[in-house]
């Protein structure tokens, strides 16, 4: 048995985080924006109980340290249908330690794929559930869309899509840790907070100005002094002729917002000298189960 799936990465549109709480996770509040950049999954099932992932990057876990393979794992484990060994090949297009959701998003495929192939009829809320097993993102990551995220991120509420635009992704040649960014800062500390209401009105009049003039990401100025490219790029991004720049989830990943390809592409052309790992990707909708 052989299934394919997209995994597609998110952007925060705007990110805000209220308080700790007492488990040690951050209450935040943001958007979530799936984005047409996706890794390629391929689940090659056919026996035993073994499953292993594979990756186009050398240096990803191929055991139950890969995300993937834990997904599938809870999957059998939680429909009580049989465990098929097999092969989770993936080819990953999304930064790794970027906060684009790379991992969450190859996780939250897998599920996808599974129930879908095994007609185990996991509805949306539950393959959710299982998903914020996973980790804090997967959840959004089943269906993605235009997702308003509170809590750790699974309290979620649809919103309508946001205006299709283009996205100038640009991660600087290093990784950010998210629980050692988290462990950083200070809610106490946060001067300026992102205006989520005026994002939220921004996508709910279809107004991508409005939406790309509040993104802002309160992790910014928290980042440790060795990360200051990410404000570099985010001038930089502003320089060319975006909308609006923000980092993306605990980063290092930066993207600016465009309202024309054409204007994206120049842009990306410019920084794509400059940084290798450069990409460009226009908003998606919330996918189907089916
Ligand atoms: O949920 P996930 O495994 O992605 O989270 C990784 C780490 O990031 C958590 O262990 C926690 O330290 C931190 N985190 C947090 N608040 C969130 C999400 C993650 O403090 N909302």
């Amino acid at each position: 048995m052989e299934l394919r799936e997209k995994a597609y990465a998110k952007l925060n549109l705007g990110l805000d985080v209220l308080r700790r709480m007492d488990d040690g996770y951050h209450e935040v509040l943001t958007v979530m924006q799936s984005v047409s950049l996706c890794d390629e999954i391929r689940l090659k099932l056919a026996g035993g109980e073994t499953i292993t992932a594979s990756t186009n990057l050398k240096y990803l876990p191929k055991g139950e340290k890969n995300m993937a393979v834990r997904a599938a794992l809870l999957f059998f484990e939680r429909t009580g249908l049989p465990v098929r060994g097999g092969e989770i090949e993936i080819d990953k297009s999304i930064p790794v330690g970027a906060g684009m959701a790379g991992g969450s998003s190859d996780a939250a495929a897998v599920l996808r794929a599974l129930n879908r192939a095994f007609q185990a009829g996991l509805s949306r809320p539950e393959l959710e559930a299982l998903a914020l097993e996973l980790g804090s993102d997967v959840p959004f990551c089943v269906t993605g869309g235009t997702v308003l995220c509170r809590g750790r991120g699974e309290i979620m509420t649809d919103l309508p899509p946001m205006p299709k635009c283009w996205a100038v992704i640009c991660k600087p040649p290093f990784s950010i840790s998210t629980p050692e960014l988290f462990s950083i800062i200070n809610c106490g500390k946060i001067k300026i907070r992102p205006d989520m209401d005026g994002i939220i009105k921004g996508i709910e009049r279809g107004d991508l100005a409005q939406i790309a003039r509040r993104i802002y990401n309160v992790l910014e100025d928290f980042l440790p002094p060795q990360y200051s490219e990410v404000k570099v790029i985010k001038s930089k991004l502003i320089d060319l002729g975006a909308l609006g720049a923000s980092m993306t989830g605990t980063g290092s990943a930066v993207y600016g917002l465009f309202d024309s390809q054409d204007a994206a592409r120049s842009a990306y052309d410019a920084l794509k000298t400059q940084y290798r790992e450069c990409l460009l990707a226009v908003t998606t909708e919330k996918l189907g189960l089916n």
